[in-house]
């Protein structure tokens, strides 16, 4: 007979318990447990249940294939992938919803059955009209891409079986289901078993299946988090609404390093790759206007050129306003109580807007010194040369630090035209000039120095 009982899972996470909680000791979050039944069929021998007893293996008879990636042509994924799509893996695309999931991976399906690769794309949100007037938007299709809606995963996994793919994407894990859990699609009991089900199928036929998962803040849905740990590649893709620019970033990647990003633009006709990021991201940058800095980041292992703004203008409330947009609030705080502790301006009356142009989010503290370069120039109304490029830790004292990859940091901004670099000296003496004038600075007096000029 079958048994049945509830149990609560934290939307975010995805923590089991047997009662009720207010804060999910998981994740922290408060208010996120919900209540789903679980009915399990009663216990099935492994006969029954259609599994093969598998004999463990030495460890020396395991033979190590060549890795057998397959790049899928979308050079902006594959990089992001490792190198390309490794064979019986299981990915998961993370995204706000019409942030362009569904739109990447139809685009990646073409390239792949152009490479006469069959793939099969199931779609439990769109119907095979909806899917076939985006595909016309994105251009010719050939060779054979089979479409496929159901949300039932007992049926898809017969239809895997018979038809035998080399990639299968599943448009939304949060409307499939299984009819063993009684809870509704999107809950995370089904969540979790329909992954655990995709992921037997990728690793029992050796087909890679891309997962689509829709981040959700509130709601009944789960998020991807709930399955992050069962998948092996996690990719979220990210990006502001307002902005055309969408990120590609892995978050976790058995098969590769999870410091790479890719850059696509969404236009009118789907996405297309962004080559070269710092170039986008300086289109209409102001010239010759203070408060506006141009510096050399690093996403991953790429360099990419933004441009940092500020504004400090008089507060007219006892507290003053401070924003940061695209970089870390608390940092730009700290940053401003550097300025005034070490060099002397009184800015607790003045209001402080950060901002990084482009809609890019960057943490990283070699964004520093352009953060500081920024606030000095709006504050003193002094603008700093359109053709200098800056980058630099800067440290409590005042003191500006050395950063990591400097060479290529360096590279990018005389790659983009950039004739003067502003950098800390403690790497100016390990980088050779290139058709770029190298200034190494100490600390923010120096800096302070070389906005008067
Ligand atoms: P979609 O891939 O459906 O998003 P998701 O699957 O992540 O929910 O993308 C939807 C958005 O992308 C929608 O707002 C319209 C936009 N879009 C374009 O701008 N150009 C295009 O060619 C396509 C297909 C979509
Ligand atoms: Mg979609």
């Amino acid at each position: 007979m079958a048994k049945s009982k509830t149990v609560f899972f934290c939307k975010e996470c995805g923590f089991e318990s047997a009662k009720w909680m207010g804060q999910c000791p998981g994740c922290r979050q408060w208010d996120t447990f919900v209540e789903e039944p679980v009915i399990k069929k009663s216990s099935s021998t492994s006969a029954k249940a259609g599994l093969r007893i598998r004999e463990p293996q030495h460890i020396a008879s395991i033979k190590t294939e060549e890795e057998k990636r397959f790049p899928c042509g979308i050079e902006e994924l594959d990089r992001v992938l490792g190198g390309g799509i490794v064979p019986a893996s299981l990915v998961l695309v993370g995204g706000d919803p019409g942030i362009g999931k569904s739109t990447l991976l139809l685009q990646m399906c073409r390239e792949i059955v152009n490479k006469g690769k069959k793939v099969l794309y199931i779609s439990g949100e769109e119907s095979l009209h909806q899917i076939k007037m985006r595909a016309e938007r994105l251009g010719v299709f050939n060779g054979e891409l089979l479409l496929l809606c159901e949300t039932n995963l007992a049926l898809i996994e017969d239809t895997i079986q018979k038809h035998k793919p080399d990639i299968v994407v599943i448009d939304s894990i949060q409307t499939m289901f299984t009819e063993e859990i009684t809870s509704a699609p999107g809950s995370v009991g089904q969540v979790r078993e329909a992954t655990g089900t995709l992921m037997r199928i990728a690793k029992g036929i050796g087909i890679t299946i891309f997962i689509i998962g829709h981040v959700t803040k509130e709601g009944v849905v789960a998020g991807p988090r709930v399955l992050e740990h069962m998948v092996d590649t996690v990719l979220y893709f990210e990006g502001e609404n307002h902005a055309s620019y969408r990120v590609l970033r892995a978050v976790k990647n058995r098969f590769g390093s999870t410091n790479e990003i890719g850059v696509f633009e969404m236009r009118g006709n789907g996405l297309a790759e962004v080559k070269n990021p710092s170039e986008f991201m300086l289109k209409g940058r102001p010239e010759g206007e203070a408060g506006s800095v141009v510096a050399a980041s690093i996403e991953g292992t790429r360099p990419i050129l933004v441009e940092v703004q500020a504004l400090i203008c008089r507060t007219n409330f006892n507290m003053p306003r401070r924003t940061a947009a695209g970089t870390d609030y608390n940092r730009v705080n700290l940053l401003m109580a550097v300025l005034e502790k070490r060099l002397g301006f009184q800015m607790s009356d003045c209001d402080a807007y950060v901002n990084v142009a482009g809609g890019m989010r960057i943490t990283e503290p070699a964004l520093d010194l352009a953060v500081v370069t920024a606030i000095l120039s709006s504050y003193k109304n002094v603008p700093l040369d359109d053709k200098t490029i800056l980058f630099g830790e800067v440290g409590l004292t005042g003191e500006i630090r050395a950063v990591n990859m400097a060479e290529q940091r360096v590279i990018e901004a005389s790659k983009m035209g950039f004739e003067v670099c502003i950098l800390p000296q403690a790497n100016k003496e390990h980088i050779k000039a290139q058709g770029i004038k190298l200034v190494g600075v100490r600390n923010i007096q120096e800096v302070m120095g070389m906005l008067r000029r």
